[in-house]
């Protein structure tokens, strides 16, 4: 028995991977384009780990993704692959289309081929479970009820666009192939292992280098915030015991404005690195910080920003058994701490190319 998963070595991938073999004997290839997100770093844990097999490859690449197939013959795919960045994918939608949409196509094509010459009962057990956003239900008002799973798509950016394109993908090769899938749509994660252009990472490395922490517009814009490593369990009982063809929400019922997060970050960093002491100086002006949150910025908003996700976890909680472990607030706290943790993890994430988005995403002075 054996899982290939794709994008393992990007932040829930890795986080699922490590989380995997922490509880399993079962072996996991993992296919990864190390892509600017893609950072071996993230598995060191299971570095010369017999049952961890990284190859350094394509999703598209289909002679690859056959090879693989046929030499370790997996009982399931998880599709973690993607480009996922909102403010990349409106610079730069190209990447997105081509390995959200046409990576996933071509990764689907491929394990039907596999599927379908599998012996019967092994046809029967095989999943490929796809991990997909909230973000393609659109965006809520604040009185609205949660994203539930028959809510229509109403993708806006880029990025939900693709990611939504390839869940059609998806059920179209479960309804007219039958091969059986599971979709499931979850709301932010954040935890270890996160990539420092998304926003918690980025307010906990800016704040601690001096650097604004920019805010996007009034910043009242709200997230459901899940723990990834909640998330990696959630994907695990639905890999055991989702119904084929069917798509799960998955939710840390953990509403928070933007500007709060930022603001508990803030607070959390005063208490476990008091920036007097440790010498944090305003990068714009030079002058020592008493407290982070002097260097809440605002700045312009998103084009197309969607307000508010919320998501509604009935179903996974219904028939799976599921429920989050960690509160915001118990979750935000391991976080912060895993950062203070792995400066040297920070420090390589900030290569050139790190610092080249900053200047293009926020200006010179950020980078
Ligand atoms: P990430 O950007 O941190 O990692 C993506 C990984 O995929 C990287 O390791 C990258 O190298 C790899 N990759 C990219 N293109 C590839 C290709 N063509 N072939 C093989 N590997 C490729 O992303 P993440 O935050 O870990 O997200 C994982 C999945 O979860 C994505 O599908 C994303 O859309 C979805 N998701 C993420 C969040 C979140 O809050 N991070 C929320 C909802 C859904
Ligand atoms: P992000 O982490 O990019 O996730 P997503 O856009 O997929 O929800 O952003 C989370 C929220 O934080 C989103 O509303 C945009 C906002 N944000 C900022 O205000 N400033 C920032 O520098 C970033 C990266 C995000």
């Amino acid at each position: 028995m054996t899982l290939l998963v794709t994008g393992g070595a990007g932040f829930i991938g890795a986080n699922f991977v490590l989380d995997w073999l922490s509880v399993h004997d079962e072996p996991i290839v993992n296919l990864d384009k190390l892509t600017y997100a893609g950072n071996l770093d993230n598995l060191t844990e299971v570095q010369g780990d017999a049952r961890h097999v990284f190859v350094h490859g394509d999703m598209g690449d289909r002679a690859l993704v056959r090879r693989l197939l046929e030499r370790h013959r997996p009982r399931a795919v998880l599709n973690f692959a993607a480009e996922s960045h909102v403010d990349r994918s409106i610079h730069g939608p190209e990447d997105f289309i081509q390995t959200n949409v046409v990576g996933t196509f071509r990764l689907l094509e491929e394990v039907r081929a596999y599927w379908s010459t599998l012996p019967q009962d092994e046809r029967a057990s095989f999943r490929f479970l796809h991990v997909s956003t909230d973000e393609v239900y659109g965006t809520l008002a604040p009185q609205e009820p949660a994203f539930a799973e028959s809510d229509p798509y109403e993708p806006n950016s880029p990025y939900s666009a693709s990611k939504a394109a390839s869940d059609h993908l998806v059920r179209a090769w479960h309804h007219t192939y039958g091969l059986p899938t599971l979709t499931t749509h979850c709301s932010n994660n954040y935890g270890p292992y996160h990539f420092p252009e998304k926003l918690i990472p980025l307010m906990i490395v800016h704040a601690l280098q001096g650097k604004p922490l920019p805010v996007y517009g009034d910043g009242q814009q709200v997230r459901d915030w899940l723990y990834v490593r909640d998330h990696c369990r959630a994907l695990q009982r639905v890999l055991a015991a989702g119904r084929p063809g069917q798509t799960y929400n998955i939710g840390g019922g953990q509403e928070k404005t933007n500007l709060d997060v930022v603001q508990t970050l803030c607070a959390l960093l005063d208490e476990l690195a008091p920036a007097p002491q440790r010498g944090v100086v305003d990068a714009r002006t030079g002058r020592p910080i008493q407290r982070y949150a002097e260097l809440i910025t605002h700045v312009p908003d998103r084009p197309g920003h969607d307000r508010r996700y919320a998501i509604d976890a009935r179903k996974i909680e219904r028939e799976l058994g599921w429920r989050p472990a960690e509160t915001f607030d118990t979750g935000i706290r391991k976080t912060v701490q895993w950062y203070l943790a792995h400066p040297q993890w920070v420090q390589r994430c900030q290569s050139g190319a790190y610092r080249d988005w900053l200047a293009r995403q926020y200006g010179a002075s950020m980078a």
